[in-house]
């Protein structure tokens, strides 16, 4: 593998693997502090990050790597009209990997073919945000121990969320897993993953528009924000966007192994009172990130450490 476009590209194997790199770079930082010495990471952000881009930026420092890039489409030559296919041939002159978030569905794949180095899709879109499920899977297997027989709340907007569509689809390969997708009408899951990914799976699933009568069922909740950025209507966002609050209150009658997840940022779905549960896991999810993140660019910059 060169690129990392969909999580559907990593084998369970090698989901496998780089799960045992950040473990392993977690136990003993000081061997990895000068694996990526003299490479360099371009983080060509199109739209707005705090936690990926600064992520893969302390990933590579951590690896002894150098970081270039732009965190705004305005502050680079996109906005004198030029084609991403451009861009990325150029950055590829400058930049052994490169990490693009982009708003268009499929901008990094077209990246893949002129860049001359490896691609990493850091989010395309309302379409696939891989190195979030990498985080996520992370998050899931220190706190669970496995992926298999979990029950899956997804709550918010799935519509949208890139996050979820990604998590689906890596999930999907465990076996028992089921999910229950709780949203708005407006909002519920695209159907070409129910029919490609969770039916031709077999996968047991619900959708529903209660989390209350979700709760109890649940191993683990996916809070997601409402995407504002890819609605048409504002009107319809003010009316959509506080469908689902998450309160102490609605987690009573949760499992006490629940464990709450948010890929951030939330903006009020889940209430900071909930932050001090044990069950959120939402902060650790953004510590992961950078652990898996860190073992993605070792494994396309085929290091071996
Ligand atoms: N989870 C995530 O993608 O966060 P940012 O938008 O801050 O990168």
């Amino acid at each position: 593998m060169n690129n990392l476009i969909d999580i559907m590209q990593l084998s369970v194997e090698e989901i496998d693997e780089l799960i045992a790199t950040a473990l392993d770079i977690i136990a003993d930082p000081d061997k990895y502090a000068e694996s990526c010495k003299r490479k360099k990471l371009a983080t060509l952000f199109f739209e707005p990050s705090t936690r990926t881009r600064l992520s893969f930026e302390a990933a590579m420092y951590e690896l002894g790597g150098q970081v270039l890039g732009f965190s705004a489409a305005n502050s680079s030559s996109a906005a004198k009209g030029e084609s991403v296919a451009d861009t990325v041939r150029t950055v590829g002159c400058y930049a052994d990997v490169i990490a693009m978030r982009h708003p268009k569905e499929g901008a990094p794949l077209v990246a893949t073919r002129t860049a001359g180095v490896p691609v990493i899709n850091a989010g395309d879109g309302g379409h696939n945000h891989p190195t979030q499920t990498l985080a996520d899977l992370l998050t899931i297997y220190r706190k669970k121990g496995k992926f298999s027989g979990l029950t899956i709340g997804l709550c918010g907007d799935l519509k949208f969320g890139r996050t979820v569509h990604s998590l689906i689809c890596a999930m999907s390969r465990y076996e028992g897993v089921k999910f229950v997708m709780i949203s708005p009408e407006e909002l519920r899951v695209p159907r070409y993953l129910i029919t490609d990914v969770i039916d031709r799976k077999g996968i047991p699933y619900e959708e529903t528009t209660s989390l209350e009568e979700a709760m109890p069922k649940l191993d683990i909740l996916y809070m997601t924000r409402v995407q504002r950025e890819r609605f048409f209507n504002e009107a319809d966002y003010l009316r959509l966007k506080d469908s689902y609050v998450l309160t102490p209150e609605k987690l009573v009658p949760a499992k006490s192994d629940l464990i709450v997840m948010h890929p951030l940022p939330r903006v009020n779905e889940i209430s900071v009172a909930v932050d001090a549960d044990p069950r959120a896991c939402y902060f650790d999810q953004v510590l992961n990130g950078k652990y898996m993140r860190m073992a993605l660019i070792l494994k396309l910059l085929e290091v071996k450490v």
